[in-house]
């Protein structure tokens, strides 16, 4: 099986043990299994077999340049929200022909390197953003391949955060002005419109919100049909959610059938940008136990890792599973919480878990290969923690923990 099991009670990622990792490369460390990231590409690409289709990878969820590679080799596409993600698509040999492009603040320079590399398609989130592509698309002598990302109204009923589609979000173009777009998109020598898109959040556990947002979208397509404009693709975004705790996300074959029945026998590609689902059981982060300590009543484990590695859970108060490297045979008498060195009270990596932990132990991280390492900061000046890559039976050091040095390198004042 790829990815986290354990073995004489050691927990091993593709066979690999977290405790030889750990002593090779420290702690905190990120650790992703190939095995189970091929997996679930794989998976996901299968799923929708039946049908013309892109998986476009989301690179916010984890963009270290060897996982991206990995995608790459399996064909992957690429969603991406910056030219920062475009250039680490492109370095890591990526198909710009393969990337769609989302995001509400595209700035012109991004805009025109996009152009330039030659991109699939722009998921354009407003009227003013539209209007931009195309000035620089025609000063390029070019036609930009345009979707319109759709904010189709409907409930995704997830953390607040990363809900995206309901008409108070910044994101996407009201369903009543989407028509109006695709008219003068047809019109434009500067534009092609190539598809329609909508993303409606993140996390998703239940399958209906997609089916709803895919059922205003083909009413759209079939308006936009009647007009004599015609879509190549349907972009459906990512959002696929995974289990942390007690969550029941929906089955893969159960999503893919729900959306390839609806879309029917229209000659649709269909497009999706899952993050989450590709690489968020596949990562976990290892860090140290450094102190035990009491405060009325209160027991806290104080690790090497903290906020600035993992914000997940001080941000969304999001439950990840966290457990001891090497298994111990007690049970634990008491609750802990799991905290970091960070000063704010929000540097929690987990609450009141029943674990016999003592300091020295190594623990695990469970689920952190999405949104963990893309979202570190080097908050309290601590440096961003290291991330090895598992492939292949072999532990690869994939981006080496920041040195003070490296904080250093980017200020340009204060330095003797
Ligand atoms: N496409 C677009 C346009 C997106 O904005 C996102 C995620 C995705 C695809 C991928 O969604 P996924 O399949 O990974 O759910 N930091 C948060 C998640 C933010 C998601 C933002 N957009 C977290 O840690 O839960």
């Amino acid at each position: 099986m790829p990815g986290f099991e354990r073995l004489q009670g050691t927990l091993c990622v593709d066979g690999v043990s977290l405790d030889d990792v750990a002593a090779r490369f420290g702690t905190p460390t990120y650790v992703y299994s190939g095995a189970l990231i091929r997996a679930r590409y794989a998976a996901f690409d299968e799923a929708f077999a039946s049908h013309r289709h892109q998986v476009c990878y989301a690179v916010k969820a984890n963009s270290n340049l060897s996982v991206l590679r990995l995608l790459a080799e399996l064909g992957a596409g690429f969603d991406i929200v910056s030219g920062g993600e475009l250039e680490r698509v492109l370095r890591a040999g990526g198909d710009p022909a393969r990337v769609v492009f989302s995001g509400v603040g595209k700035t012109a320079a991004e805009i025109e390197r996009a152009l330039d590399a030659g991109i699939g398609c722009f998921n354009v989130e407003s009227e003013m953003e539209l209007d931009r592509i195309e000035a620089i698309a025609r000063a390029r002598g070019v036609q930009a391949p345009v979707s319109v990302r759709v904010n189709p109204d409907v409930d995704a009923k997830t953390h607040p955060y990363i809900s995206t589609g309901l008409k108070e979000n910044k994101f996407g173009v009201p369903t009543g002005d989407v028509m109006g777009l695709y008219r003068r998109i047809e019109n434009s020598d500067a534009l092609r419109s190539l598809g329609i898109d909508c993303h409606i959040g993140s996390q998703l556990t239940d399958i209906t919100p997609f089916l709803e947002a895919l059922d205003r979208l083909l009413e759209l397509v079939d308006a936009l049909a009647a007009e004599g404009i015609s879509v190549d693709h349907l972009d459906l975004g990512g959002g696929l959610g995974v289990k942390y705790d007690d969550e029941s996300p929906p089955d893969l074959e159960a999503y893919a059938r729900g959306i390839t029945e609806r879309v029917g026998d229209r000659p649709l590609a269909l497009f999706f940008e899952p993050g989450r689902w590709i690489v968020g059981d596949a990562g976990v982060l290892v860090v140290r136990a450094e102190y035990l300590k009491e405060n009325e009543g209160r027991g806290f484990l104080v690790v090497d890792g903290a906020m600035n590695d993992l914000l997940r859970p001080a941000l969304y108060s999001a439950w990840h599973e966290i457990e001891l490297v090497e298994a111990r045979n007690e049970a634990a008498t008491r609750a802990l919480d799991i905290v970091g060195p960070v000063c704010e009270s929000a540097d929690f990596l987990g609450k009141e878990r029943m674990l016999p932990a003592r300091p020295g132990d190594l623990l695990a991280v469970r689920s952190a290969g999405a949104y963990g390492f893309g979202m570190s900061s080097n908050y309290n000046s601590r440096g961003r923690a290291a991330e090895v890559l598992v492939d292949d039976g072999e532990a690869r050091l994939v981006r080496r923990r920041e040195t003070i040095e490296d904080q250093f390198a980017a200020e340009l004042e204060g330095l003797a």
